[in-house]
């Protein structure tokens, strides 16, 4: 399914939404998370695939790869410890607190008995987690029903104390913040709710250092024309396209957002023009983006910048994950996860469907860049999906590397 999006502007990025969200602050950010040892110190690469272009139809196609971003495996990694981090400034003023002696632990004694919450579908909860270990804090994460207990045991494994509830994500949201007012743990969530926007705010804030490396890695080439951005509640979205549309200003790229068709709350709420729920079954294979509820403070930022919402399968998304992996000669292996390809299954579907690529203005001039936004983070599932493990997809992808060298030579 598509959309098109009548409220989408194309100006200036407004002031509105520069108070709220600006490069300013995001790469701020950046300079604190240089100093987390979870992150890989150099930016992630960004991959061009000349051969998966031709197929989809448009001139060139990039994926900027978050699965190298962190051991925890996806780009989840820059949104967490920012907000855990700007959380606890503005909660302990007295203590003076250094952004970077936070994140390397250095006043572990002093929050050894203070406690943060989330809700999680994973890859934000495992992102809290492993902050609130290096901080020296503790953590509790809430999982609803449909989080495979691969996902929860990468989670405990640093250190949170996991709570399972039976209900879906939205559920497992509501229950979070019941815990958070009995116990009085602020509550550091990747999704907003009336009266809760500052930590989203942060957290979406902080994925701009994937932005701010793009920019650097694209310098000196044509801008990207079209920017496909996967959604669960919208915050990752939020955060990538508003960095953005400040940068390029008028000149942003054509942004689609998309999700799966049974978690369609974004797409819901283009068609009702605010805030909507998803009509679907919530449950995807894109775990990710398996969420019921669009988040209100990422709305107030993809309404009038996202041109197109689209939804796709799950099949769809297996597909896109297997032609990431497998590669060719001219394209290397990528190692992309089921939320991590959403982009590219939307490029597919598109690409045999000729009015809906020319109204998205797709084809021969079009620049393309998608977001790999994950690894194999439950890689029993990935091993399944794909019918090849990911060591294996990495070790194609050193052979590919290795091979090019010596093409090069
Ligand atoms: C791998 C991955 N990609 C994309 C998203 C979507 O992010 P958001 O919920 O902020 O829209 C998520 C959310 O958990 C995710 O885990």
């Amino acid at each position: 399914m598509l959309c098109v999006n009548p409220r989408a502007i194309r100006g200036a990025y407004p002031d509105s939404l520069k108070q709220v969200m600006n490069i300013e602050a995001a790469l701020q950010s950046r300079r604190w998370l240089a100093h987390w040892d979870q992150l890989c110190p150099q930016a992630t690469p960004l991959w061009d695939l000349p051969r998966a272009a031709a197929r989809l139809g448009v001139g060139s196609f990039c994926v900027k790869d978050e699965s190298t971003r962190s051991p925890l495996g996806s780009f989840k990694a820059l949104g967490a410890p920012i907000a855990l981090i700007r959380l606890i400034l503005r909660m302990m003023p007295q203590e003076a607190f250094e952004p970077e002696g936070l994140i390397t632990g250095q006043y572990r004694q002093r929050l050894q008995d203070f406690t943060v919450i989330s809700a999680t579908d994973g890859n934000h909860g495992r992102a809290l987690a492993a902050a609130a270990q290096s901080v020296g804090c503790r953590c509790v994460i809430v999982l609803h029903a449909n989080v495979s207990l691969e996902r929860e045991a990468s989670i405990a494994e640093y250190g949170a104390r996991v709570i399972r509830i039976k209900g879906n994500y939205d559920e497992s949201v509501a229950h979070t913040a019941q815990l958070a007012e009995e116990h009085g743990w602020p509550v550091v969530s990747d999704t907003s709710y009336e009266g809760y926007e500052t930590v989203p705010r942060d957290v979406m804030q902080g994925y701009g250092t994937l932005v701010a490396e793009l920019i650097e890695q694209t310098a000196g080439t044509p801008p990207f024309t079209h920017v496909f951005l996967q959604g669960g509640v919208g915050g990752m979205a939020a955060g990538i396209s508003s960095y953005l549309w400040e940068h390029y200003q008028a000149q942003r790229p054509v942004f689609v957002m998309v999700e799966p068709e049974q978690a369609d709350c974004l797409y819901q709420s283009a068609l009702q023009g605010r805030p909507a729920k998803a009509t679907g079954s919530v449950d995807s294979v894109m775990a990710g983006l398996a969420c019921g509820e669009t988040s209100p403070l990422a709305w107030r930022f993809l309404a009038p910048c996202i041109d197109f919402f689209m939804t796709i399968s799950d099949d769809a998304a297996v597909s896109a994950m297997c032609t990431l992996a497998r590669g060719s000669t001219t394209d290397i292996p990528v190692l992309a996860g089921e939320s991590g390809v959403a982009g590219l299954a939307a490029l597919q579907q598109l690409a045999n469907d000729a009015n809906a690529a020319q109204q998205i203005g797709l084809g021969a001039h079009a620049r393309v860049l998608i977001i790999n936004t994950e690894g194999a983070t439950a890689p029993t599932v990935y091993a399944e999906l794909v019918g090849e493990t990911a060591p294996s997809v990495l070790a194609r992808q050193r052979d590919w590397l290795t091979q090019e060298v010596s093409r090069e030579q």
